[in-house]
């Protein structure tokens, strides 16, 4: 019972700060003040209508013909004259505050010989608006002629959520939807619709929810910046109030939770995850709708006293944005980053969605500090860095079956940044030293999210600051800054020339620093040969002695070439790419190397690694 007690502590004040809120500023939530420009309608094309007809019921200023609403619609079959019925279609309208009372616009409806309330709210307008709506905005009797005022609802965003969503589309639930199917549909993660929509249930087969758009264009539109928050003067006001009676009581419970911690202090991290990060992001603990940050949140002393003060003697390296230090914290080993800069506003709600991506292959991170200075908390890697095991004379050379390994490991987790992560990330500084490498020789991929850092921070940073290491960035971005996830691609077949050659990105081919070559200009030289393979052989890691299967090596090699193709259109993805390594991997079954290797180990290997 008794190490629960800061934890009850903390929910019974953050519980009375919700209850406190609520009864002081009861409708705070409801009220807007200003909407978005833009707003999209799930609209359920019912048999027996037409694309005229739509757009003259969703006309707005937004929608002056059939067209407008094609443009928007390019991934369906669709054209002035023909729309595919049972299917949806997204219609833009503008998305106001209504009456100061909530956000939504209203649409009018020309009254026809005998409609009524419900055709025109089931049928004509999709379930977009409800009879309720229409009697509230139209008298309980449905007028005979003239116009109704339609109300549908919208939503420009949550700022607690993310900020990388402002465009949502007001989705009208049928009884076929589910959760699972519409995250499916969108690609977009179950969670995040999840925190979108607070305790909905979204197989319940009626009701609205609201769903991230794309615009004309095919990409998400990000919240505007600041001033949009849609809020009055009065709400803030009596918001403000709330923060501060809720910091307080914050305040209150930290001291209990930090006067538990003193007794226990072996109570160990990942507990008190399972405990206090019930989170909106990746949602592995399934949705609940509860927010607690602080979780992740370390004070400067916690983190002071866990590295001596950042001393010297727990330094174990030093990177391009600040030094990084070794630590125990609550029984957790754990690396933590000195950024040289402050976080902004936008990186910390980043921080946030990236606490909560939890991959194999993927260094974690724990959690962050933003007392004077930034502080990231990852965990610790014990086995070193790639570009150490490749090139370092104190390691081991690493066997080729575990050199395949490895490369299917960090194509696994740059797949999932890629694909499956809400939003999806490019990392932009993929490298050897990037990947660290654990005790049972896998490897994760680290550091990725921090171009956010420079991106949106750049204020805090040298202007001119490109982010990305020379050798592993293609030409598309050297040269243009034309960022997109085949950056990464490009940069990972470079790695995959490294754990062939063990040779550095750059290569020196004399003393002279004026005489290097690309790695990947050595490798397509020899690639373009008809027959590639003795002067390949050539390029294969000396230490590597003749322990190697050429037609592994060469199969590589010929992946590495594809991803580093001048035209990032011919790179392939990192989805084909892992199933490509996944077939080297298995055909690589010469698992005697590994035994071997894991069996007389040097020490150097097993040790911390530095
Ligand atoms: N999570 C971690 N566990 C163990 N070592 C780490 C971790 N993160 C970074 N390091 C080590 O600290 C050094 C500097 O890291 P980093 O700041 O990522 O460098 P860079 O900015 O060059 O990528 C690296 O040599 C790396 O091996
Ligand atoms: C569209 O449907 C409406 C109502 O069903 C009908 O009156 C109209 O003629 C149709 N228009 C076209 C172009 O098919
Ligand atoms: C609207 O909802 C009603 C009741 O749930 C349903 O019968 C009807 O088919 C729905 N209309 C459309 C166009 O989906
Ligand atoms: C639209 O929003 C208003 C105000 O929040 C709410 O009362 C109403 O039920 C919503 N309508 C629908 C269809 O969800």
């Amino acid at each position: 019972m008794e190490p629960r007690c800061g934890f009850v502590a903390f929910f019974f004040f953050f519980f009375f700060f919700i209850f406190f809120f609520a009864s002081v500023f009861p409708s705070a939530e409801s009220k807007c003040s200003k909407g978005c420009d833009l707003a999209l309608a799930s609209y359920y094309v019912w048999p027996g209508s037409n694309l005229s007809l739509i757009a003259q019921l969703m006309r707005s200023q937004l929608v002056t013909d059939e067209n407008v609403i094609v443009s928007y619609n390019k991934d369906q079959t669709i054209s002035r004259d023909y729309v595919q019925s049972t299917t949806r279609i997204n219609i833009p309208f503008p998305c106001d505050c209504l009456d100061g009372e909530f956000l939504g616009h209203m649409f009018q409806y020309g009254i026809n010989q005998g409609d009524n309330y419900t055709e025109v709210a089931e049928t004509y307008y999709s379930n977009l608006t409800t009879v309720d709506m229409l009697r509230k905005f139209n008298g309980n009797t449905m007028p005979e002629n003239g116009t109704l005022n339609v109300a549908v609802n919208c939503s420009c965003g949550n700022r607690e959520v993310s900020t990388l969503y402002g465009l949502f589309i007001t989705w009208p639930l049928r009884p076929e939807d589910t959760l699972e199917s519409i995250a499916n549909n969108e690609k977009l993660d179950a969670a995040l619709l999840q925190s979108y929509n607070p305790g909905v249930n979204f197989s319940q087969g009626s009701g609205l929810v609201y769903i991230p758009g794309k615009d004309q264009n095919g990409i998400y539109v990000p919240m505007e910046s600041s001033s949009g928050s849609g809020l009055s003067g009065g709400v803030i006001g009596g918001i403000c109030i709330g923060v501060v009676a809720g910091l307080l009581l914050l305040a209150v419970s930290m001291y209990f939770v930090h006067f538990q911690k003193k007794k226990d202090d072996t109570e160990p991290l990942s507990q008190d995850f399972q405990e206090f990060s019930v989170q909106e992001g990746k949602g592995y603990g399934g949705p609940t709708g509860i927010t607690v940050d602080k979780s992740v949140e370390f004070s400067y002393e916690e983190l002071a006293a866990a590295t001596d003060n950042f001393s010297m003697a727990k330094k174990i390296g030093q990177g391009g944005f600040g030094a990084v230090y070794y630590a125990e914290l609550r029984g957790e080993k754990a690396a933590i980053k000195k950024m040289d800069m402050q976080a902004t506003r936008e990186f910390l709600a980043e921080l946030k969605v990236l606490t909560n991506v939890h991959h194999l292959n993927l260094v974690r991170l724990i959690g962050y500090c933003t007392e004077r200075s930034l502080f990231l908390v990852y965990e610790y890697i014990d086995n070193g860095n790639l570009s150490e095991h490749l090139r370092d004379s104190g390691r081991d050379p690493l066997p080729w079956s575990i050199r395949v390994q490895i490369a299917l490991d960090s194509a696994r987790g740059l797949e999932y940044i890629h694909e499956h992560t809400v939003p999806v990330y490019i990392h932009r500084d993929i490298k050897s030293a990037n990947i660290l490498i654990d005790n049972k020789f896998h490897g994760k991929v680290a550091d990725f999210g921090l171009t956010k850092l420079t991106e949106v921070g750049n204020a805090s940073l040298p202007t001119g600051h490109l982010v990305g290491t020379f050798g592993y960035m293609p030409p598309e971005y050297a040269q243009y800054g034309d960022v997109s996830p085949k950056v990464d691609v490009y940069a990972f077949g470079v790695v995959l020339f490294e754990l062939i050659s063990a040779k550095e990105a750059i290569v020196r081919t004399t003393q002279s620093d004026a005489d290097s070559k690309a790695l990947v200009t050595m490798f397509h030289e020899v690639l373009e040969q008809p027959d590639p393979t003795e002067d390949l052989c050539k390029l294969v890691d000396p230490r590597l002695g003749n322990d190697y299967p050429i037609d592994s090596v060469l199969k590589m090699a010929q992946l590495a070439r594809a991803c580093t193709l001048e035209y990032p259109q011919l790179r392939p993805t990192m989805r084909s790419i892992v199933v490509a390594l996944m077939t080297l991997y298995s055909s690589t079954t010469n698992d005697w190397d590994v035994q071997a290797f894991y069996n007389n180990p040097n020490p150097m290997n097993l040790m911390s690694g530095r």
